[in-house]
């Protein structure tokens, strides 16, 4: 389904994007942010549905969906070709093509969980979907993430001040509850290093085949757990 209004020029993710952000995903190398969010939800939780805003794939909202037995989840996201795979990716997903920026097609209070990862946060849009006792999971790149690639290969650089910008942008709204470090070495080999690139806004202009197949490198992300004001 598609909520976006006509007449708009939106960027999204191309089909070959979400093929190689799939593949990736799928063959399990971030494996411990899924388990790390799954973990994350196992907690008592008001009644309503899952909701992951700029969902992509439907990746890790499977996996909280595993860990939640009774719980049915949305994926959110600009793009159709994201919305046609996360709509395949678990009995209990439904996908909806909707852009994060405006007002999300969902109802006031409905979700009892909110994930975000690596995604656009609208502050005043996620609080008012969150159920006043949910909780809103964000996951964002450290300054670590991918580090030696990103040297390697000139690609866009993780915001120094992306920590602190998050704060501006949910403060007004939202508590934080807690916050971890999900770190490990990646060594995945050449072709889901260049699934990695593709799958990320460098997309058009990384070179992978110089790498060596060894090539090291380190996931850093922020999981940061917060309720709404
Ligand atoms: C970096 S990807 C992350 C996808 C997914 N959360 C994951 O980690 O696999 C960012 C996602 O946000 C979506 N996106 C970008 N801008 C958006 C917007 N304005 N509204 C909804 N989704 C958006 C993209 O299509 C893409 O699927």
């Amino acid at each position: 389904m598609s909520l976006l209004a006509g007449g708009h020029s939106y960027r999204v993710d191309t089909a070959e994007m979400v093929a190689a952000r799939d593949a990736f995903l799928g063959a399990g190398h971030y494996t411990p942010i899924s388990e790390a969010l799954a973990n994350a939800a196992r907690r008592p939780l008001p009644a309503g549905c899952v909701l992951d805003i700029g969902g992509g794939t439907g990746h890790y909202l499977r996996a909280v969906l595993d860990a939640l037995p009774d719980r049915d989840g949305i994926v959110l996201d600009l793009s159709k070709f994201a919305a046609r795979r996360a709509a395949k990716a678990h009995p209990r997903i439904g996908a909806v093509v909707a852009d994060a920026w405006r007002e999300l097609p969902v109802h006031d209070g409905t979700a009892a969980l909110v994930l975000n990862v690596f995604a656009p946060r609208n502050g005043p849009e996620l609080r008012r979907v969150l159920h006043p006792e949910g909780e809103l999971v964000v996951v964002t790149p450290t300054p670590a993430h991918l580090a030696s690639l990103v040297r390697e290969l000139d690609l866009l650089t993780v915001d120094e001040r992306k920590d602190e910008r998050l704060h501006e942008a949910l403060d007004p709204h939202f508590t934080l509850l807690g916050r971890e470090t999900v770190e490990y070495a990646l060594a995945p080999g050449g072709a889901a290093l260049a699934q990695l690139v593709g799958m990320g806004p460098s997309a058009w202009s990384a070179r992978t085949t110089a790498l060596p197949e060894d090539f090291k490198t380190t996931v850093s992300v922020s999981l940061t757990r917060y309720r709404p004001k």
